[in-house]
Order: C-alpha cells, then structure tokens, then sequence
C-alpha cells in the first residue's frame, strides 16, 4: 500500500500564524504549477510500480483554489502513472470561503470522497487577528452544504490554546463543532512561529502569548469533550467517529511508502526521505529540466528507530514489539526507561505494543526523544 500527496502552495491571504510554504500570487503561475506537478507524477511514476495507491491527498496551501479542469488534469496525472485500488481515500484541504455549491459538486465528480475543512476558530474575533479568508458562519455553512451535498467523510480543523481563548469559551467552540456531525476532527495547539505576523503580535503586546497551562488545559478538554461524545482520539492531534481515520495521514505514522508531488511536498520509500524545493519557481524549472528539484537523505538504522518512536507514540497503535525488534531491540538502558514510564503510568504495555496512556499523550515528543539514538 502507499500514498500520493500533492502539495499546492497558494493561498488567497497570508493567515498570520503559518509558517507553511505558500505564496499568495497564484494568478500568475497557475499552468505552470499544473503542468509541472503533472510532469512530476509522470517522471516518478516507476517509484512506485506493482504498490497499489490507497490514499491521495490534496493539501496546502489551498487546494480548494484550483479549478475543476485543474484539479482534474493533476488526478488524470495521479491515475495515469499509479495504481488506484477500485475506491481510494481522496482528500481535499478546503478553505470554507470556497466551498460554494459550483465547487462541491465537482469535486465530488471528480472522485473526492473525503474533505478536510479549515475552520480554526468559531469566533469572528480569533478569525480577523488569524487574517483567515472567511467568517464562522461560512465555516459552519461549508460543512452543512458539503453534507447535503453528499460527502460523509467530513474533517474539520480547529485550533486551541489561542490567546484570548477561555476554557469555557473552547468547551462552547467544542460543542458547536460537534453540533456539525461530521465524522473527523483534527485540532492543533497553536504555536507561535517564529517570522510569522503572530510572532510579532506577541513580541510587540498585541496579542497575550498562551500559557502552557492554559494549553494543556485545553488539551484535556478537547479529549474529554470529544472522547464523551464517542470520538476516538486515535492520534494526538486527531478523532476520529466510527473508525473514519485519516487513512491517508495515518500512513505518515507507520512508515508507510509515499510520494509527495509539488513545491515543498516531502517523500518516504522504506528508506529514504525526500523533499522538494521549498520555491515555486525553482521547482517549476527544474521539474521542466528533470533535473535537481529534491533533496534526498538515507536514514540510518538510528534514524529509523528515532522516527518510529516519534510517530508511533502518537497513536492508539503505538509502538509495535514486532516492529521494535525489527529495528535491533531495546538496550539495557532504553529498557530501564521503559520501565520506569509503566511504573509512572506514563506508558501502558500490552500483548503487541506499548502505548502512551492520557498522561503519557502530554508528553508524547518529550517521552519519544527520551529513546533517540545517535547514529
Ligand atoms: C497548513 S493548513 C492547510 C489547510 C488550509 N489551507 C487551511 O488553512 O485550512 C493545515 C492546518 O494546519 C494547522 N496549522 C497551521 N499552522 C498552525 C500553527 N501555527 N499552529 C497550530 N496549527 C496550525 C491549521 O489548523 C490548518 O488547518
Ligand atoms: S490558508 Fe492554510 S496554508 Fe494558507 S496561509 Fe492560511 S493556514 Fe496557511
């Protein structure tokens, strides 16, 4: 099994806390970004021969700026040098302020069965300091159209530990997003950037910076709000209902093999990492010379071990034992770590796997890192 994503990098504003790669000037290069992740996908198209694709991502940027004929001539792109399984998972990044009737109805023509809509925030407030493209009630209408529309793979995006955001003021944020019904949520601690305008905000007192209580506090609430109305927190950031996981990101957690097309869009293979210029022209060009427009990285058996904790940790699969001894096995010391989170209920083992408990979910990058290797 693997994945493509294809990365879109443009956005019709500059939202002031991301550090993402986009630009804002895609009337002037839009056929060049389309005939250039076309070329890509047929360039590489033998990466991944006789692996049949399950998951295609769009993501940005905002994919939703595309046109249907350009969205259209990327998935013909897709189809042409991959294997689709019958009914893969296709994912679409949608800003709300384009998900107009006209729009929903092509991508679902086109094959999209799956959206992930960015609403952020349900306070007009947080989305005019955000410079977000769109109101609340154009969020919380793009997730009803889509509905009546047909889709019923339905992800939204929200972000916590805001600066003016109270806990009660989340729990009510909560609600309203579970008064949507949709089928996944994806919510993310905000974090400040550096060189983005919300750094500045903060440097210079316009905005108070969270503080770490006020975050993990809000952290607890998204998981027993979401956990209380039965959705499964599968991944840190992630929930999911009836078992409608991201397949598609829940690739990147278990070393799954992926091809990632467009400027910035990274790759993996087993054993390689891959990613593409973070520059629309440099990539534009070098894709037309087939020459140059990636970096590559081998990773070493300590990489590999250190990845897989960083990830594997952060999902309800946690850490296979398998996988562990796949990877050369725990040493005396790293054991002894081990341990000592089982005692402190920290980690939790089970027949398979080890995972991280609800106490353990807060520390997750601290507790991965705490069984890093050098190479
Ligand atoms: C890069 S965006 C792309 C999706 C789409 N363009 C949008 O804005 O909705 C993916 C998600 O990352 C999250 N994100 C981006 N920057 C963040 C930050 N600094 N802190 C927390 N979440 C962030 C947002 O929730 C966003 O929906
Ligand atoms: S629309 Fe999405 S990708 Fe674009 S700047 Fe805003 S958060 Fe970043």
């Amino acid at each position: 099994m693997a994945g493509i994503y294809v990365h879109i990098p443009f956005c019709k504003k500059r939202c002031s806390y991301c550090d993402f790669h986009f630009s804002t000037t895609f009337s002037n290069y839009r056929e060049k970004l389309i005939t250039a992740i076309c070329l890509e996908l047929e360039i590489r198209k033998t990466e991944l021969e006789d692996v049949p694709v399950e998951t295609v991502y769009f993501g940005g940027g905002t994919p939703s700026l595309l046109t249907k004929d350009e969205l259209s001539d990327i998935l013909v792109a897709v189809r042409g040098a991959n294997q689709l399984i019958a009914d893969p998972e296709i994912t679409f990044e949608v800003n709300p302020d384009d998900a107009t009737e006209e729009n929903l109805i092509a991508w679902k023509e086109l094959g999209i069965n799956r959206l992930s809509i960015g609403l952020q925030s349900f306070q007009e407030t947080d989305l005019a300091w955000m410079n977000r493209s769109h109101s609340t009630q154009q969020g919380e209408e793009a997730v009803r159209l889509a509905q009546v529309l047909g889709f019923d793979n339905i992800s939204i995006d929200l972000i916590y530990g805001l600066p003016e955001l109270s806990n009660d003021q989340w729990v009510a944020h909560l609600d309203r997003a579970l008064s949507l019904n949709v089928q996944h949520i994806s919510s993310y601690c905000l974090t400040i950037e550096p060189k983005t305008a919300l750094n500045d905000f903060v440097a210079k007192g316009k905005l108070r910076r969270p503080t770490e209580d006020q975050q993990s506090e809000q952290f607890d609430l998204l998981v027993s709000t979401l956990g209380n109305a039965r959705f499964e927190h599968y991944e840190i950031s992630n929930f999911a209902k009836d078992q409608k996981y991201a397949k598609h990101n829940s690739s990147y957690w278990n070393f799954t093999p992926y091809i990632g097309v467009g400027p910035s869009a990274h790759s993996f293979n087993g054993h390689q990492r891959r990613w593409n210029v973070a520059n629309n022209t440099k990539y534009f060009q070098q894709v037309g010379k087939n020459q140059d427009w990636f970096e590559v990285e081998t990773l070493s058996l300590a990489e590999k071990w250190n990845e897989y904790f960083l990830t594997g940790l952060r999902t309800k699969w946690g850490i296979l034992k398998r996988s562990i001894s796949d990877l050369g096995g725990f040493n005396a010391a790293e054991l002894k770590q081990l341990e000592t989170y089982l005692r402190t209920d920290l980690m939790m083992e089970n027949q398979e796997n080890y995972v991280l408990t609800e106490k353990g979910k807060l520390q997750a990058d601290g507790i991965a890192s705490s069984f890093f290797r050098l190479d």
